[in-house]
């Protein structure tokens, strides 16, 4: 053996000893090794150093800094010589819908429903398509709300029309972009005063017609605004696609936790059976001065929407509290350029649990289990 072959047969050793480290590295939310999961990559040891990619599941993934520190102590654990560890994060959103479904370009779709009417749906699919874009997701923005459709105002888009392109022999309409994220709603399409008077059959036709007609391209996370309640748009939409999960949200009160009751049992019924998310708690407090915490009004109640969480076993996404700036912007139509705290946090959130909903997906699959 010459020095160079010696050289290789070493570096060899050591690449197996580094992935025996890392295949010891669990993903805390999948609950499953980094190297059986896939998510280890370009893996290069040089005289000085060892250096490979970690593939999150998203690229809102909160946990980036805690799997690092873990791949560096598991590896500082195995390999005794003192190279340098240099880990490189990229990320390849999972999906657990079937890529011969409608929208096979699109790999989460996300409902975001509530059982009682103006608790902050729209306001919260606008802030979470931004937070998830911010963060390099490829989002999409379906605003379901046939008969008050309120994302081309909170968008500050009402006067835009989209446009149709002709593919495949097929008409496909093209969705607004806006601050990076692709927006579609019935309100660009029809006048107001015309959907109002459209019977249930007439509304679940046209937003059928949006969900199928619509070229979307590909999309990491369409987010779909829901009209509020159990009616025949929500059937539409479990019955026309697969779509990933939903996300309740609500306010604190009783009447709305109520509701949302309604609303969790309506996706978790026999022949829906869409997974739920995580719940996320809007108006929770209102803040009087916003640099002092401890100045918290709670207006509606206190942790209404957390305790249900707990009680219904779903995960809690976070509170966002009662904000004139977040009122202000969606009358004027003013989105912001950065994310407005809470939201970030709360997206991480739920890019967590569509990963871990597409693992179980993807494991059930595997086991033969029929799911959605
Ligand atoms: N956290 C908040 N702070 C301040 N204002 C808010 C907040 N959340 C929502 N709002 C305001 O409350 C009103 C209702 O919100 P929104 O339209 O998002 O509710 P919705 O659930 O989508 O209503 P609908 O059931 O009619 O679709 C809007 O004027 C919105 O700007
Ligand atoms: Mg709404």
């Amino acid at each position: 053996m010459n020095i160079i072959e010696a050289k290789q047969a070493i570096m060899g050793t050591l690449k197996k000893k580094v992935l025996a480290a890392l295949g010891k590295v669990d993903d805390p939310d999948l609950k499953k090794d980094l190297v059986s999961l896939g998510m280890v990559d370009a893996l290069e040891i040089d005289g000085t150093t060892i250096s490979f990619t970690i593939i999150l599941t998203t690229p809102a993934c909160p946990l980036q800094e805690v799997i690092k520190q873990a791949c560096i102590q598991a590896i500082r654990d195995q390999v005794k010589d003192d190279f340098e560890i240099v880990i490189k994060f990229t990320s390849k959103v999972t999906s657990g819908r079937s890529a011969s479904s409608i929208l096979p370009g699109v790999k989460n779709i996300i409902a975001i429903a509530s059982g009682k009417g103006g608790v902050g749906k729209s306001t919260i699919a606008t802030h979470l398509a931004l937070a998830l874009s911010n963060h390099g997701a490829a989002v999409g923005l379906l605003d379901a709300d046939i008969f008050g459709p309120s994302i081309p105002t909170m968008w500050g888009c009402q006067t835009m029309k989209p446009t149709v392109v002709k593919e495949g022999g097929k008409h496909l309409i093209m969705p607004i972009s806006r601050h990076n994220v692709k927006l579609l709603s019935i309100g660009f399409l029809s006048n107001r005063e015309e959907a109002i008077v459209w019977r249930g059959p007439m509304a679940s036709a046209a937003f059928k017609q949006l969900l199928q007609d619509t070229n979307w391209g590909t999309l990491d996370y369409l987010l779909i605004d829901l009209p509020p309640g159990t009616s025949d748009i929500h059937l539409t939409l479990v019955q026309t696609l697969s779509i990933t999960g939903a996300v309740i949200v609500t306010t604190p009160h009783n009447i709305a936790l109520i509701d949302a009751i309604k609303a969790m049992a309506m996706f978790q019924k026999e022949q829906i059976k869409v997974p739920i998310l995580g719940l996320i708690e809007n108006m929770s407090y209102f803040l009087v001065d916003k640099e002092k915490t401890n100045n918290r009004h709670y207006i509606f109640g206190k942790d209404g929407g957390k305790l249900l969480a707990e009680k219904a076993a779903i995960p809690f996404l976070g509170q966002v509290p009662l904000l004139t700036m977040i009122c202000q912007q969606g009358d004027l139509g003013t989105i912001p350029d950065a994310t407005i705290m809470p939201f970030n946090k709360i997206a991480e959130r739920l890019a967590q649990q569509v990963a871990v909903q597409n693992a179980t997906c993807q494991q059930d699959n595997a086991s033969g289990h029929n799911m959605h």
